[in-house]
Formats: C-alpha cells, structure tokens, sequence
C-alpha cells in the first residue's frame, strides 16, 4: 500500500516472545532477521513499520512468578527491561514494542472476543466435573484424590461437588474451507512451500475442532468483559497484538490504515500453526485482510536439539557481543543457515566466519585497497583515466553493478544468507582481481599510473557497494569503512547511489585505520567462550540439583501410588513440546549398586546415540533380554545425574493389570529416531 508521500510501505513483525525467562539466541535470531529486512527496505526508499513485543499472560508466566516470589507483572517486568536492553545491545530499531498488559491490547482483545460473541463465531458449552467451592477450583475425576473412601478436593482435602463448567469454543470448522480454498490460491501466503503442504495435510484437511478460546483456570489473562470469571485464551490474546498494536478498533486506527495488511510475520516453525490456521480465521471472522506472508524459519539447535531455556542448552548473545561486537554476530546469524531450515549453532563455526569472511575476505580487501591509494597516491583517489584501457576490470564492474539487483532478488524472498553470498561473491572476485592485475608491480612503472589509478578506482567503488549493502545486516560497520574511504557525502551511501557504477568522484582522501575485524585465534577463543559457559554450566548444575531433589520428592509419591496431578486439559503445544522417538536397545544392564536403575544404551537413527536410566530394574531381572527391541523415550527431557551416570531422556512404560510393566513400543517397521505424535 502507498502512503501519502507516495512511499510505499512495509510492515514486518516478529513473534511477541513469552517473558519467562531471558531471550536467547533463537530469539535474537528471529529478532535480526527482522530488523535486517527493516533496514533493507528502508534503505531502498520504502515506509517501514518493525514490531516486535512480549505476550506476557499465561499459566506458564504464573506460576514462574509464584516460584520467584513476585507478582506476575514484576516478574516479567524485569525480563521485559532485559530483553529491550538486549535489542538495543544487537542494534535493533523497531518501531514499536508491544506488551500484552498494557491497556491499549487488552481493550481491543476484549473487544475482538465480544465482537466474536455476538456475530456466532464464539459459544459457550457446558461439561460436568467436581467443583471444590471454597477453592473455586474445578477438577477433572483424575484431579481428585480419595480420602476415607471420599474424592475431595487435591489442594485442600474438602469434599467436592458436581459442578457444569462451561468454556466459550470457536467455531474454527465453520472456516476450513475457506481457509484451504485460500492458501491453496495464495501460495505465496505460507513459506517455505513445503509448511503450507504440513497445514493442509496434517491439520486442514482431516478437519478443525472447534478451538477453546477461555480459561477459567488461569487468572493471569485478559478477562472476558461480559464474563468476568474466564480469561481469554493466551494465543487469542498474542495473536491480536499484530493489529492492536497499529491501534486497530480504536479512534486512532491511523497506523492500522496505512500499515496493515503486514507484508511478513516472522515465526519459528513451530508457530506456524497458529498463524496460518487460528490467526487467518480470526481476521477473516472480522472481516479483515490476511498478512501477505507468514514466514515459518528454522531452527538454531544446539547439537542435535533446539535450545530451550527447559533443556538447559541455551546460548545468549551477551557475552558473544561483549567479546566480539554486534556486526560479527549478527553477521553470523544470517549466513549461517538459510533461512527457513534448522542449523547448528556452535562456536567454533562462528569464529571461523568471523576470521574467512570478515577478518580476511572483507577486512583484507578494504584494507589494501586503502593502503595502495595511500602509496601509490599518496592518499588521494585519482580520476578515472579515459585513455587507458582496462579490460581485466570489465566483468568485476559489470558484476558489481547488478549486485544490488541480485541482493534485492534474494531479499524479496528473505533469502539472507543468499544475499550476502552474493555480496561475497564480489568480495571474492575483487581480491582476485588485485591478485591478477598486481597493482605493486604496476606501481614500479610509471607508465603504467594510469591503469594503476583505474584498478584502485574500481575497488573502491567495489567497495563501496559493498558497504552500503551489508548495512542492514551489519548496522555499524559501513561508516568504519566510508572513513577509510574518505566517503563523507550522504548521497554516495544511498540505495540510488548504486544505479550506476563509478560514481566515487576523484580527489576523496582516503584514511588507513584500524582492521575491520581483528584476525583472532580460534583455538584461544573457543577457551575462552567455554570458560564463560562453564560458569552457566555450574549454575545449570546447582539448578539440576534441585530439579532432582524434588523428582524424588515426586517419586516417593508415586510410592505412595497417588495419581500424579494432571491439568484438566493441555494444549497441544504442551505436547508439542515432548519429543518423542522411537529408540532401538543396544545395551541393557543393571547399574551397579541400585536395585532400581537400569542403564539402557539407545540408537536414535540419525539423532545418534544416547543413555537413558530408569527405575524399573525389579521388572526385568534379565535386561540384556531387552536388547534389540524398539522403545519410545521422551528425548527432549533436561539431562540428569544419578549415580554419577547421566540419564538423557526417559523411558515411556505403564503397568498392566497384574502390577507388571509393559515398555511402550510401536508397531513393526517404524525407523530409529522417529517422532513420535
Ligand atoms: O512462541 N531457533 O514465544 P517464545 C530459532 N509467545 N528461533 C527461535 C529459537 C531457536 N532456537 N528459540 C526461539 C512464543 N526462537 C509465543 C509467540 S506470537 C503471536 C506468540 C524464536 O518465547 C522463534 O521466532 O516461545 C520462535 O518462534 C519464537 O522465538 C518463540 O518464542
Ligand atoms: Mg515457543
């Protein structure tokens, strides 16, 4: 959409990120992509809006604050402080940061949940269970606990009676064919292509429930306005924020006008559900347009999983940026991986980006460049000589001329890591080119000044493309190079500066400095971020420590055979978040001095292979029975230490009617390592 200077608009958005604990770098991740983009388009003359903010209610949110001791709103209050300051240590420049608390969102949410009410898109239904009345709790019968032959209420003891509790449910299957009809005429709506087909497939076409969209059982929400005692549902209330935020339903809907429909949601593949299926129909219900595009990206994993504050394999961006600045990291971030698959974050591939791309590649070119016009011109940029033929140079400018075009191309697609290879292709072929056309032993002859000054002109202006395009990925380190340069004029930093080829006039003075990127020592540097990790690593282990205390506490319990407590209903992202594989035995013994724990050694296919305790060693007094056969085990589950064995993951099993225990497994044929859901 145009606005009124004529500008064209974009509108980019990240997900609001919970605030239960500090942003690592999966969340940075998403955050510089974002702000790249933003800076891209506003680099090439559009009207940009960047949002980005914390969806801050939930059970989750709660209950950390509970365990912390704070009321909600000061717990995420404090993360909320952190992760700005962390935004603003990556250089990021949004344009607004949206927190589900404040009162312009909630207003607007209760407003969509009414509105929603009273044109049928929402009901209320009614079920039966225990209600404990001086609680106000109500209890599935699996809640409840038996006392003197009575079920009573878990937390207080006191008998519970029938109660009908009702929840408001969206009619999501009253849009499913529209939904289908849309995205299969819309391709461009769900990328990567291939998350559209996983959304028809496995969600659209075998057919919507209608979702629960209130909760009488979290406090911590946005009240219903016409019915007090339920909040609304946490992704009814985040989703929102993508249009509450432009300050849609209000007197003041100025933003929402002009900016809306967004061009791109960027979302990890795990959200993409909830934005392509939930998000579409509750616009639609309103009679509003969709986003352009949801863009579903890969994940950062951390060997073989996907960092998670709950697995304890987590990297944050500060100490990184501390050590080695923003430019680098960000760098990194977006030529790691392409975007839109999974990657591996280690340290080891960073720092070696860090010193071939940037220390070498980048850094070198600059830094000769400046020095041969120091020597060979004293400093001073000569003017293009009109007599001198320079063939070897033809194809570098013709090249470096259709750069921006070729980075615009990869762009458009938020290909980052295609962008920048392409500007790295240049990089590349200007050091090549000082290596073939030997500005030093042309400098010997000073017949030759004139092919000499039209060698150093074309990698100047090489490089200065260059600078003015990897500056929406690395914000601070174009001006470092301009200074080198001389470049003092605003206009030669300009998107539009780059139609043309040559346009560095002669007579700038350019000025050695320092190195761009420092070359470092990899095998010192890994030292030294492994040191800084160790010190997580402790406080990792003091917080395991604890976590096992009180899984003891939860397995004396199941001595005692009390039901372990359930919530009434999940959502299937609480599923979502168990991974479960199929896992083959390759060794089974008893763990010496337990008369409880088997050590089970376990292939999981092409996720490798790894060691799984559990206590059910009186069932099996002949384990290496065990091996050869198939499992499922919970693979995602923090590791932890018992009898000085790590134990990753768990073994699912239950007990049959005779008090013996049966291993799940799955029918023949199903492959190590698969997923289980
Ligand atoms: O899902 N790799 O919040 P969240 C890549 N509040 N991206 C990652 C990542 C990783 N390892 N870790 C996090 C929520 N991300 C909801 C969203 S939107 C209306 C509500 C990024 O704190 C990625 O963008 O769990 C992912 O989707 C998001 O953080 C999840 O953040
Ligand atoms: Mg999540």
């Amino acid at each position: 959409m145009a606005n009124t200077n004529g500008k064209k608009t974009y509108y980019i958005t990240t997900p609001i990120y919970y605030p239960s604990g500090n942003m690592t770098i999966g969340h940075t991740y998403t955050t510089v992509a974002a702000d790249t983009m933003t800076r891209f388009r506003k680099l090439q003359g559009y009207d940009t809006y960047f949002l980005t903010g914390t969806d801050e209610h939930g059970q989750k949110i709660e209950k950390k604050a509970a365990e912390a001791g704070v009321t909600p709103i000061e717990y995420v209050d404090r993360i909320v402080a952190e992760t700005q300051d962390l935004w603003k240590l990556m250089n990021i420049e949004y344009d607004d940061f949206i927190r589900t608390t404040e009162e312009r969102h909630i207003r607007i949410v209760q407003k969509i949940f009414r509105q929603f009410y009273e044109q049928g898109d929402i009901y209320k239904a009614e079920y039966e269970g225990m209600y404990c009345t001086p609680c106000e709790s109500f209890w599935t019968p699996t809640q409840l606990v038996e006392k003197d032959g009575v079920k009573v209420c878990p937390d207080c003891g006191r008998p519970c009676q029938p109660m009908r509790e009702e929840s408001y449910f969206f009619k999501m299957s009253k849009y499913q064919d529209w939904l289908i009809d849309y995205i299969e005429t819309h391709p461009d709506f769900i990328q990567p292509a291939k998350r559209a087909n996983e959304m028809l497939t496995n969600f659209l076409r075998p057919g919507l429930q209608d979702l629960c969209v209130s909760r009488t059982s979290v406090k911590w929400g946005i009240p219903v306005d016409f019915d007090e005692k339920h909040t609304v549902y946490v992704w009814i209330d985040a989703l929102s924020n993508y249009i509450t935020a432009l300050g849609y339903g209000t007197d003041h809907d100025e933003l929402y006008q002009k900016y809306w429909p967004a061009d791109v949601h960027l979302v990890g593949k795990e959200i993409v559900r909830f934005h392509t299926i939930y998000w579409p129909i509750m616009l639609h219900a309103l009679g509003l347009p969709l986003p352009k595009q949801v863009f579903g990206h890969g994940w950062l994993l951390f060997g073989a999983d996907r960092m998670s504050k709950s697995k304890g394999n987590v990297v944050y961006p500060g100490p990184i940026v501390a050590r080695y600045g923003v430019d680098p990291l960000r760098y990194y971030l977006m030529r790691e991986m392409p975007f839109g698959a999974d990657g591996n974050y280690t340290n080891e591939s960073f720092l070696t980006r860090m010193n071939a791309d940037l220390a070498n590649d980048l850094g070198n070119l600059v830094s000769r460049t400046v020095a041969m016009i120091e020597k060979y011109f004293d400093g001073v940029l000569p003017a293009w000589d009109g007599n001198t033929e320079e063939p070897a140079g033809t194809e570098l400018r013709a090249h470096c001329a259709a750069l921006p075009g070729l980075v615009d191309d990869q762009m458009a697609k938020l290909q980052f890591s295609q962008a920048l290879s392409e500007i790295w292709k240049v990089i590349g072929e200007c050091n090549k080119y000082i290596d073939q056309t030997q500005p030093w032993v042309l400098g010997k002859d000073p017949e030759k000044k004139g092919l000499l000054g039209n060698v150093l002109l074309t990698l100047a202006e090489c490089v200065r493309f260059v600078a003015v395009l990897i500056g929406p990925f690395m914000p601070s380190t174009p001006e470092r190079i301009f200074a080198q340069l001389g470049v003092e004029d605003e206009q030669l930093k300009t998107w539009d500066s780059l139609k043309c080829f040559g346009m560095l006039p002669d007579g700038l003075h350019v000025r050695k400095g320092d190195a761009l990127f420092p070359r470092i020592d990899v095998m010192k540097e890994l030292e030294a971020l492994s040191g800084d990790s160790g010190k997580e690593a402790k406080k990792e282990e003091k917080a395991a420590e604890k976590a096992e205390k009180k899984d003891q506490k939860a397995q004396k319990k199941e001595e005692k055979h009390e039901e372990p407590e359930f919530p009434a209903e999940i959502g299937i992202e609480a599923f979502d978040q168990c991974k479960m594989q199929v896992a083959r035995v390759l060794d089974c013994r008893k763990v010496e001095k337990s008369n409880k724990l088997l050590q089970f050694r376990l292939s999981l296919g092409a996720d490798g292979e790894r060691t799984i305790l559990s206590g059910i060693a009186k069932y099996y007094p002949q384990p290496e029975a065990l091996i050869g056969k198939q499992l499922i085990v919970l693979a995602n589950l923090a590791p932890r230490k018992m009898m000085g064995v790590e134990s990753q993951g768990m073994i699912l099993s239950a007990l049959d009617g005779q008090g013996n225990l049966r291993l799940l497994s799955v029918d023949e044929g199903a492959e190590d390592g698969a997923i289980v859901g």
